[in-house]
């Protein structure tokens, strides 16, 4: 059985990767298709969803970035495999339509949702709907705000997600013993996106003693979430602006030394700036998060230096031994059996309306010289030059 599955992962895989080619987001239908060969094969394989199989309803934001397409793919197939129906929706980063989507999944009567809101402020009246009808809610890898529908948040330690960037960042110019003083400038995430402080604040706090101390110098004077947030996490947005910064303060000659990007879709962009735009000599820091195959593909070719590797199989299957243990009629908390490391959190997320009970998985840094721990994780393998890497499933 686990063999089927692997294979009809691996097929998926190749056939996204075969559509979206080196590293580009795979194309809606191309990746569409790839899902539901999955889901088709994976029924077959699994054979759940036997009359009277709990159903449960996935919400993801976007097909447009790499990592969500993993995040449902896994998602959909570990749960089926398990003996639940699943119904996945993606939502087009459109706030209206992921609401939309929920409600049918709602109106389907789904029995538990798991929902990666694409502005995590917009889902109060539809989940009070989800709420009134006793379907229970699990955030995933984004806390929904301001509702008292949520019952628990899987996710990342996404502070420690900034940290291991400002961390690489200060070793990587060795601050506390370099004079310096050295260059850089921030590119954040969306700010609907409640993660997209965490991660900013993590990498900010860490480095803000040298930036006090005036080791790090931000020329841009652009020092605030706000100045640098990147809605939507846009490449192209992230690209246009660091192109901006790059012809402002940089084409009198000013080295820039690192830029720190809060994940891989915007470091793609600011790469790009750097390799078209930037007139210096050096190869500036550049930092990132998820480990996107493009992104690990720009860290063998040197155009970005790093990224904080999130192994989304593993979320996933945090989120099912939390669903499971919710669908069993038990309260899941910190003696829950997992089936990856996390941390039962019940102090850090709150959103608006207390504390959501977190389970958080552990993030860590890779760079060119590890990145056979990705080949290690099963999912990623070297391609046929052993070059750069290739998804397995
Ligand atoms: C996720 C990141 C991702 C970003 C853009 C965040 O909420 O935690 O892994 O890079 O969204 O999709």
């Amino acid at each position: 059985m686990k063999k089927i599955l692997a294979l009809v992962l691996t097929l998926a895989m190749v056939l996204s990767l075969a559509a979206c080619g080196a590293g580009a987001a795979p194309a809606e239908s191309a990746a569409e298709a790839a899902g539901s060969a999955a889901a088709s094969a994976a029924e077959e394989a699994a054979a759940p969803a036997a009359d009277g199989a709990k159903t449960v309803g996935i919400a993801m934001p976007t097909k447009s970035l790499e990592r969500w397409n993993r995040d449902g793919d896994y998602l959909k197939a570990q749960f089926e495999a398990a003996g639940y129906a699943v119904e996945l929706k993606y939502s087009d980063n459109d706030t209206d339509q992921q609401n939309n989507d929920i409600q049918a999944m709602i109106a389907d009567k789904v029995d538990l949702l798991i929902i990666a809101a694409i502005d995590g402020d917009s889902l109060s009246q539809t989940l009070a709907d989800a709420k009134s009808a006793g379907i229970p809610v699990i955030a995933y890898d984004r806390l929904i705000m301001n509702t008292d529908a949520v019952s628990y948040y899987v996710s990342f330690d996404n502070y420690t997600v900034g940290v291991l960037q400002g961390e690489f960042v200060k070793n990587a110019l060795d601050l506390d013993n370099a004079a310096g003083p050295f260059n850089i400038e921030f590119t954040a995430g969306d700010p609907a996106d409640n993660n997209a402080g965490y991660f900013f604040n993590g990498a900010y706090d860490t480095l803000k003693p040298y930036i006090d101390e005036g080791k790090l110098v931000i020329p841009s004077g652009k020092t605030t979430f706000e100045q640098v947030a990147t809605p939507s996490w846009s490449t192209d947005t992230a690209l246009e602006n660091m192109q901006n910064t790059l012809a402002s303060y940089y084409s009198d000659g000013t080295v820039l030394d690192v830029a720190l990007c809060s994940n891989d879709s915007t470091a793609l962009g600011v790469a790009q700036a750097i390799t078209s735009d930037y007139a210096g000599d050096n190869t500036p820091i550049v930092t990132g998060q998820d480990g996107d195959i493009a992104n690990l593909r720009n860290i063998v070719d040197g155009i970005q230096t790093m990224t904080v590797y999130k192994n989304v199989s593993d979320e996933a299957g945090v989120t099912l031994d939390v669903a499971k243990a919710i669908l069993e009629g038990k309260t899941p908390d910190g003696s829950l059996q997992l089936s990856a490391e996390a941390a039962y959190d019940t102090s850090s997320y709150d959103n608006g309306t207390g504390i959501i009970p977190s389970f958080l998985l552990v993030p860590w840094t890779v760079t060119k010289d590890d990145l056979q721990k990705l080949v290690d994780t099963g999912l990623y393998q070297w391609d046929s030059e052993n070059k750069y890497l290739e998804s397995v499933g």
